[in-house]
């Protein structure tokens, strides 16, 4: 049996940190309901493009992988804002990181799409079509955020994660996974701007991510809860079993709830949402890899993971982890400095979004039938 055994890990966080203050500085709310409510005390907010973040990431991985990257034959970009639709975005990181013969394709799974990414570059290397692949996690979603919504406002920070997978005869990597998709509510979670169903004669100033949040909150229990229960099942393992879970970064409370309803202590649980935030497709990738650098995931851990996110997609999985937690090779990139602060970045969307709130433009008109 071939299994795809994760052999480098790697992230790349921007350095610009946005706090809960400095936002109460532009919209009415205070670090103390953030941090009650969500667990969040800061974010990133990016100052390149998201092909840049997830490139970093991809090449500390494919470091840690001891590889190059033109080892790799398969380029996985889970990511719901890419740099552009077409070409895909994929295709610019697979250039970057200099894996020429891979193929290359960003898929859009929300929250959860790092694990549908891991997921499918796992049947891709079982069946044979692929040997080495290098899955991204990677989001910035507060391009989207309309700043003058204080319910989505706090909520979102960029970042990208990655994981280098090899064909492997060793019982390693997912072994168990179950993906799905509650689409009976999927309107409850919305960017609402790009796309073709907006009329692109009509313009607006701001983006805007409309959601309804205690509806997603239980949702995202239920669905990861049974998600992350089947995927025990199908793996012969119980919550005993499981060393480590790194969940999606969404919000503290669903992730307590969430370990309650596993009978899993918060000991086990990998938490860093106080810094990021929820960083979409680069949170349970971020989470991961700071979860192998803290010795959290030590040689042959069981680690269970579970995410959401719009669709509503969901997913549970059992990852096995291999013999090694210890890079092979580092690399001394960086991405370039940032000389502005979090507020300067974003000060001309937060413009944007006043203006568009004030003038009642923020929804985009939908497109009338082609
Ligand atoms: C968004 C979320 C943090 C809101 O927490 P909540 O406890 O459900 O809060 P509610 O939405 O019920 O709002 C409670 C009150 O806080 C207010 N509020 C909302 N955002 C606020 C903010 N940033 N600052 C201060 N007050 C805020 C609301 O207006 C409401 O006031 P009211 O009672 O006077 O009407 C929580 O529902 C959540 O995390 N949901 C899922 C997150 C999600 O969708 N993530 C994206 C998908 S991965």
């Amino acid at each position: 049996m071939t299994y795809a055994k994760i052999t480098g890990w790697g992230k790349c966080v921007p350095p610009t940190v946005l706090t809960n203050a400095e936002i109460s500085n532009f919209v009415e709310t205070t670090d103390e309901w953030i941090v009650s409510r969500t667990g969040i005390e800061e974010r990133r907010v990016t100052h390149v493009q998201l092909s840049e973040l997830a490139t970093l990431a991809a090449k500390r991985a494919i470091a840690a992988a001891g590889l190059q990257g033109s080892d790799i034959d398969l380029v996985i970009l889970c990511t719901a804002s890419g740099d552009s639709l077409i070409p895909n975005t994929a295709s610019a990181v697979q250039r970057n990181i200099g894996a020429h013969q891979a193929a290359a394709f960003d898929s859009n799974a929300a929250c959860t799409g790092f694990l549908y990414g891991i997921q499918m570059a796992t049947a891709l290397i079982q069946n044979g079509s692929n040997q080495r692949a290098v899955v991204i996690g990677a989001d910035r979603l507060n391009y989207f955020i309309n700043w003058a919504d204080r319910a989505s406002a706090v909520l979102f920070g960029d970042g990208a994660g990655a994981v280098v997978l090899e064909a492997s005869t060793e019982k390693s990597g997912m072994i168990a996974s179950k993906l799905g998709c509650d689409t009976e509510k999927r309107d409850i979670l919305e960017v609402q701007g790009p796309g073709t169903y907006v009329d692109r004669f009509h313009t607006s100033a701001c983006y805007n991510v409309a959601f309804e949040g205690p509806e997603i909150f239980k949702r995202a229990i239920n669905g990861m809860n049974g998600a992350c229960t089947s995927a025990l099942e199908s793996a012969g393992l119980s919550g005993d079993d499981i060393d480590v879970i790194v969940p999606h970064q969404a919000n503290l409370r669903i992730i307590q709830t969430l370990a309650k309803k596993m009978g899993v202590s918060m000991d086990k649980v990998m938490v860093n949402i106080e810094k990021y935030g929820n960083t979409s497709a680069a949170s349970v990738a971020i989470a991961l890899c700071e979860a192998v650098e803290q010795g959290r995931v030590q040689p042959g851990s069981n680690i269970l993971t579970a995410a959401f996110g719009a669709g509503l997609t969901y997913a549970g999985m059992v990852i096995k982890w291999g013999d090694r937690v210890t890079p092979i090779n580092t690399i001394d990139d960086e991405l370039p400095p940032c000389d502005k602060t979090a507020t300067e970045l974003i000060q001309t969307a937060i413009d944007g979004c006043l203006k568009a709130t004030a003038e009642g433009t923020v929804n985009f008109a939908r497109s009338p039938k082609a």
